[in-house]
């Protein structure tokens, strides 16, 4: 099947990097479909496909992927073929103030997504064009220790929050969907992400905003925490690189091969605001770096090793850290149309109960 034919459910298709890839989708093929399907949570938001509300191929729907009578009717009055599945809880300390959420729509909620299409793939005589790819993290393989070498798609799984537990659960229900049922599953596992439209609590938006407001920029720890940071268009061309391509049952590794301290990352976001902003509340913005305690049970380094998908499919990250940086930072600083609405009384009470700043 060409991809520009396939019918995509895309679950969480308003949120980070699920709107990016919704986006990258219909600039790559123009006639295609896509129908999210989102609850719109607090990291869900109707503004990041504002620009596609005339384009003909796509349709939105609010619910949860944990409605069952909901995604049975989505798959056959759609003709879905193909489900590109982003929905989650993802934030980490989200997950440590309460982790109820992430087991309900990671583990259930997949779940759910993954029965109901089953019964749709095996009422249309299971097709084999059809597509079920689940979008995962690297976080499932745990922490890595200065000279450990990077995770590969044979590291073993070792999650150490309740969110990267509840997606390490859902990577083993897809697995186990291909081998029991033979449902054409794919897993992709990626590190870090930063762009436009990632909700300001994750770090790069969160100290971007922090500068822009002159308030404190949380640290965790000694700030000496290793991240592999990737572009999240570099994510959206990879995800339709795997399902154009991979054979069902695979998983992919995708990486920024981009090691970064957290505090290398905030100095850099500190300089590159004080140099192109006129009129910050507090400058030098360095001067608000605040170390915090630290994250309970804090993976202290990630690196993807990204051989496997270089070498099947020729992809490889084409945005460089620092070009990438500032041009997320150029967006948030043009767009505070659309995170100053964000920072609502109930992001600030989230705030408060994790800082306390
Ligand atoms: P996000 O939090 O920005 O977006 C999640 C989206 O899922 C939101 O639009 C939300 O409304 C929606 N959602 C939540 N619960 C839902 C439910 N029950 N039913 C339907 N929709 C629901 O997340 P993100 O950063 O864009 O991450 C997307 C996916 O990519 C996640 O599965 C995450 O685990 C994975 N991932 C993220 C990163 C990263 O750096 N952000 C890296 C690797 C993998
Ligand atoms: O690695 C992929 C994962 O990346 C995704 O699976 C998750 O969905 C995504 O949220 C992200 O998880 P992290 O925990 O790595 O991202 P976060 O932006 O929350 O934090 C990045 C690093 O910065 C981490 O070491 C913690 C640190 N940090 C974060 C915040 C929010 C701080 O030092 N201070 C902060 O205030």
């Amino acid at each position: 099947m060409n991809q520009s034919s396939r019918q995509l459910l895309i679950t969480g298709g308003a949120g980070f990097i699920g709107s990016n890839f919704v986006h990258y989708w219909h600039r790559h093929y123009p006639e295609g479909y896509t129908l999210v399907l989102d609850a719109l949570t607090y990291a869900g938001n109707r503004a990041n496909l504002a620009a596609l509300k005339e384009q003909p191929g796509f349709q939105f729907v609010q619910g949860a992927i944990c409605d069952a009578d909901l995604l049975t009717q989505l798959f056959e009055t759609g003709q879905i073929d193909t489900v590109v599945h982003f929905a989650a809880e993802s934030h980490v300390d989200r997950s440590i103030l309460g982790p109820s959420a992430f087991v309900q729509t990671n583990l259930v909620g997949t779940f759910t997504l993954l029965e109901a299409f089953r019964k749709h793939w095996e009422d249309q005589g299971k097709p084999e064009a059809f597509r079920f790819l689940h979008v995962s993290t690297d976080e499932v393989f745990g922490s890595l220790g200065p000279n450990d070498p990077a995770f590969s798609e044979t590291t073993p799984y070792a999650p150490n929050s309740p969110y990267s537990a509840s997606k390490a659960g859902s990577d083993h229900l897809v697995r186990a969907y291909f081998h029991t049922y033979g449902l054409p599953t794919l897993i992709t596992n990626c590190s870090n992400n930063y762009g436009p439209y990632q909700f300001p609590e994750k770090l790069i938006p969160l100290m971007c905003v922090n500068i822009l407001l002159g308030k404190p920029l949380p640290v965790y720890g000694d700030g000496q925490n290793i991240r592999d940071w990737l572009y999240v268009e570099d994510h959206c061309r990879a995800i339709a690189t795997v399902l154009e391509q991979a054979s069902p049952g695979e998983t992919y590794n995708i990486g920024g091969d981009n090691q970064v301290k957290n505090i290398d990352i905030v100095e850099q976001l500190c300089d590159l605001m004080d140099s192109s902003v006129e009129g910050l509340p507090f400058q030098p913005a360095r001067d608000l770096i605040t170390f915090v305690t630290d994250r309970p049970g804090h993976d202290r380094r990630y690196a993807m090793n990204i051989e496997k998908i270089q070498r099947d499919f020729g992809w490889s990250p084409q945005y460089d850290f620092a070009a990438g940086l500032k041009q997320t930072v150029a967006w948030y600083l043009s767009r505070q149309d659309w995170w100053r609405p964000l920072l609502s009384p109930k992001y600030q009470t989230f705030y408060q109960a994790l800082y306390g700043l």
